[in-house]
């Protein structure tokens, strides 16, 4: 039976987004790991059908387990900390026909009552696959050109450089978070959110001022210059820096964001003089307004499109940081939504009244450990439905592989 409401249209959809990019690993490279500290790429293959069935079927609506050990075998895979490596071998994991006989399996049974699935669960699936889009597409990004085929991409380069502006933000009222009146993640109107997302509540933010753009390659070069390591996404031959793109090398566009860890982040903000936001201060600039009003997005209340910025997958890798102005936030801030995922200060804690989510207690709590520093915004590889003021990603200080760069605040 082919399922019909919205929200189960959602995942078939999603499938198809993370079936492409399983698409792009060459058929002997499901045992590579691209990336050391995570799972060999034969792991997200099971990972994401098997976790739809953990919650949806299993969980949400008590079906039977029909392949029990692929359930547990496939059910969690998040980043250990840089340094502390896996060491399981290819012979330890099952086929990709295996693998995908599952997948197929779990789609034919959870297809025939997706229209009967309690909504929370159907969101819970669906953000859980749109979020591993985006970090399936950082693995990939680093698996070489033998085991993936490239994209097409369409690059937009170097257009005029960026005016430095600091943007002055006055003194005023922001809300984190969202309303929640369950305390199972959903809000008064039917919305979704994470469990950390919840609750809603207010904070003052006193004046400062932002960097309009965020820092780009070309300013971050001459940090470089000045004998700081080289970013992430940056290689050198002779004496000339070219930027890993997801298609190839190309020379290093100078007007695009540049993609740092957090701690370079802050390194380049001493460096000159500054620092970054901190999760209230982001959340000022990007939807706050000088009337006191809060907006939903940075543009307005105006659900986002293609004009707004660099997000829900339309290119692979970033855009000119003055691409976009009519993303601009209420107080004229560029591309606080999109292009890349931006660094706070603020470590990923609890807001007041949180409340891990009863079928799914390891989503956020594990990491409210001091090791984890908040992210907002989002990277070109963020599906639109995760752009909501609310989302809050996070990672580790010294993690290299996330699209995610910053801007500067003076306080
Ligand atoms: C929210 C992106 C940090 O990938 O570690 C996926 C999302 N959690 N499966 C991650 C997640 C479990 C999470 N991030
Ligand atoms: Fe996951």
């Amino acid at each position: 039976m082919r399922p019909h409401t919205p929200l189960a249209r959602s995942l078939i959809e999603a499938r198809a987004r993370t079936d492409t990019l399983f698409g792009m690993v060459k058929p002997d490279a499901f045992y590579e790991r691209p990336i050391p500290e995570r799972h060999r790429i034969i792991f997200y293959l099971g990972h994401l059908d098997a976790f739809d069935w953990n919650q949806i079927g299993q969980g949400a609506l008590g079906l039977t387990p029909f392949q029990n050990s692929f359930d547990q075998l496939f059910a969690f895979g998040i980043d250990p900390p840089v340094g502390q490596l896996p060491d399981d071998k290819p012979s330890d994991w099952p086929t990709v026909d295996e693998v995908l006989s599952y997948n197929q399996r779990v789609r034919l049974n959870l297809d025939e009552v997706l229209d009967q699935a309690p909504e929370q669960s159907l969101h819970v699936a669906v953000e859980h696959r749109l979020m591993h889009a985006e970090t399936f597409a950082y693995i990939l990004h680093q698996a070489s050109l033998d085991h993936r085929l490239p994209p097409q991409t369409r690059l937009r380069l170097v257009g005029p450089a960026p005016d430095l502006a600091m943007i002055e933000i006055p003194e005023g009222p922001v809300t984190l978070g969202r309303p929640c009146h369950d305390g199972f993640g959903q809000s008064p109107d039917g919305s979704f959110g994470w469990d950390n997302e919840f609750d809603a509540h207010a904070c003052s933010v006193a004046s400062f001022a932002i960097s309009k753009y965020k820092v780009t390659n070309g300013e971050y070069l001459e940090f470089v210059r000045a004998g700081a390591g080289p970013p992430p996404f940056w290689t050198r031959r002779s004496d000339q820096w070219f930027w890993l793109a997801m298609a190839g090398t190309i020379p290093l566009p100078l007007d695009w964001p540049v993609y740092v860890t957090y701690e370079q982040a802050l390194a380049y903000a001493r460096w000159a003089g500054k620092t970054l936001p901190t999760e209230a201060q982001f959340h000022r600039a990007a939807y706050g307004a000088p009337s006191g009003e809060e907006r939903l997005y940075p543009w307005g209340d105006e659900p986002p499109d293609e004009r707004r910025g660099n997000f829900d997958f339309r290119h692979w890798d970033p855009i000119p940081v003055t691409a976009t102005p009519l993303g601009d936030s209420a107080f004229g801030v560029s591309q606080l939504v999109g292009n890349g995922w931006e660094w706070t200060t603020t470590p990923f804690q609890p807001f007041p009244g949180f409340q891990p989510f009863p079928f799914y207690p390891s989503y956020s709590a594990p990491f409210f450990d001091g090791a984890h520093f908040v992210l907002k915004g989002a990277s070109p590889r963020t599906a639109a439905r995760l752009l909501r003021r609310s989302f809050r990603n996070w990672f580790r200080p010294n993690y290299p592989y996330v699209y995610a760069g910053f801007r500067c605040v003076e306080n």
